[in-house]
């Protein structure tokens, strides 16, 4: 084996796991999860032999916050939510962190704050306040008319008036998240101050969220209307998001972070922003180095679109970018839930892992899911995110995937000596990280394999993606090939999307790299060291399998 990974970039071979603070461990009986929570839990993470073996963990906010939107609204980008802990509790976690070999990922919202964070505050005091001009103020056009028609995304105009001076504050999310104004670079030297804060602090990298936002058009021209459902999609965002001020900001905020190359910026961007969330990659270095392309996680599972969309996203990135590989995160039905409709959602929850680990980019693991964690079952009371309850029953919302983390089937899965702030999944007792640590047929025992086969492999890491064009239609085949001067290392990944058995054959016209092989894991029963030839081979149903190619 010749190993190169030393010398990509750490987020490029790294495995991520999102940490959803609420819900992860709670230390203190309150029922929501903590940083002492997450520190006591990093074994379980990585550092002995045991555990999963990810390499950096992705915190969702955990800033001090009056939680409207569960931190994404801030009141002080420099301090830690009470809830959660203290500052020196985060510099024992990240501390901790750095002794197994953790990194740390700090999410980091620009776009707005919260409406209590004291810029907001000083800003709403008076039209010729100081800081007026840190947030977007605007005349209504008449009366009680907001100055143009724009739409917030979470439902409802996207101005509210302010009773102290009469105008509108735009908020492109909930009315406690007006929105920063980035042409003013007095924000934009606040917001890097925030960066450089963190970094001092050991923090290794950001992830940002809703970068398309950055920047509106501050003519307010009204957006153009169009025919959809709800009221969001019922106009064109051409003036609220996606400008150019966007892609100036973050090639500011690379340039400003020179000194520390080894820092990750990994934006967040609407799937339908113009050029496709790849274009915040700038050039390939200048912007961000990962960019979430949500298109196959918003996919049912479907052999052809996921075909199309893996090649899609994966051309779409330029030299120098990287794509992260993500199928859950804390905004949506979790994937084993949203996979699994019409089929077993264990089986195909097992079959996505194995994208998840031999796709091309870096895995993003949510929390949870490396159980098969399903969504939570939760009724009208039980539900606390105002998106969520804005839009129930109509739709699932997001609360169902930020149920506690079950550790063992003990008093509330282990999670907290109290009463949980959203209840347990149902399957808690079953679906916990005890009753799967030691069972080697488990999604728990099937992540571990992933994550270590893909360390081991260059070609899982490093190598390149080239879809194999091969029947029954039902199997989405590629594979992933590296190459060091002479040596190549060569893997065949199938997986079947159907619940039937296929046979699969890999016409001679197809250029593959090898045409026999070993299986190297498979989803499914032990058929670890069988022989394979692309003649002609079987695949169970949902099965997944990852093929050494000689
Ligand atoms: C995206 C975040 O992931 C989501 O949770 C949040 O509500 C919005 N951005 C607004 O910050």
């Amino acid at each position: 084996m010749f190993l190169i990974h030393s010398e990509l970039p750490w987020w490029q071979s790294a495995v991520i796991y999102q940490i959803y603070p609420w819900s992860f461990q709670d230390s203190n009986g309150d029922g929501i999860g903590d940083l002492p929570g997450i520190t006591s839990r990093l074994d379980y993470l990585k550092g002995t032999p045991d555990s999963l073996g990810i390499d950096a963990i992705w915190l969702s906010p955990i800033y001090p916050s009056p939680m409207h939107d569960f931190g994404y609204d801030v009141m002080d980008y420099c301090d830690i939510d009470p809830r959660f802990g203290t500052l020196a509790d985060f510099d024992r976690l990240t501390s901790e962190a750095h002794r197994r070999g953790i990194r740390i990922v700090m999410d980091l919202v620009l776009n707005h704050t919260s409406d209590q964070h004291p810029w907001f505050l000083e800003s709403r005091s008076s039209r010729t306040s100081a800081k007026r001009d840190w947030y977007y103020w605007a005349d209504g056009k008449s009366a009680h008319r907001p100055p143009n028609n724009w739409a917030a995304r979470f439902g409802g105009s996207a101005w509210t008036q302010d009773r102290q001076t009469g105008q509108y504050y735009l908020h492109s999310f909930l009315r406690e998240q007006p929105d920063l104004n980035w042409t003013n670079p007095a924000v934009r030297d606040a917001l890097f101050g925030v960066v450089r804060f963190w970094l001092e602090r050991g923090v290794d990298g950001f992830r940002l969220d809703a970068i398309n936002w950055l920047g509106k058009d501050t003519n307010w021209p009204n957006n153009p209307r169009r025919l959809a459902w709800r009221s969001y999609y019922r106009q064109v965002h051409r003036y609220d998001r996606d400008q150019p001020q966007a892609h100036e900001a973050l090639r500011a905020l690379r340039a400003f972070v020179k000194d520390r190359p080894e820092t990750v910026f990994v934006g967040e961007a609407s799937s339908d922003t113009p050029g496709g969330p790849a274009a915040f990659y700038g050039t390939g270095s200048d912007e961000l180095h990962e960019v979430f392309d949500f298109r196959l996680l918003r996919s049912p599972w479907q052999p052809d679109a996921f075909r199309r969309l893996i090649l899609e996203s994966d051309r779409a990135v330029p030299l120098g970018g990287w794509p992260p590989v993500v199928f859950s995160n804390h905004d949506q039905s979790r994937h084993i839930d949203r996979y699994g409709k019409g089929g077993d959602p264990v089986r195909r929850a097992r079959a996505a892992a194995l994208l998840l680990f031999t796709l091309r980019g870096t895995p993003f693991v949510y929390y949870g899911e490396e159980l098969g964690l399903r969504d939570g079952t939760l009724g009208r009371s039980d539900l606390r995110d105002p998106y969520t309850i804005r839009y129930w029953p109509w739709k699932k919302g997001r609360d169902p995937a930020r149920t506690p983390m079950p550790w063992d089937a003990e008093l509330q899965a282990g999670f907290t000596t109290g009463k949980p702030w959203l209840p347990l999944s149902r399957d808690w007792r079953e679906t916990n990280v005890a009753h799967e640590q030691w069972d080697a047929g488990s999604m728990l025992s099937l992540y571990k394999r992933l994550i270590r086969l893909k360390k081991e492999s260059n070609a899982l890491t490093a190598g390149t993606y080239q879809p194999v064009d091969a029947g029954p239609k039902e199997c989405v085949l590629y594979q992933r090939i590296f190459q060091a001067g002479s040596r190549t290392e060569a893997m065949l990944i199938a997986v079947n999307f159907s619940s039937q058995v296929q046979t699969v054959s890999i016409p001679t016209t197809v250029p593959m790299h090898g045409r026999v092989g070993t299986v190297t894991l498979s989803t499914d029963a032990k058929r670890e060291t069988e022989r394979w030839n692309a003649e002609r081979f079987q695949m169970g149903p949902d099965e997944g399998i990852v093929v050494r190619l000689e």
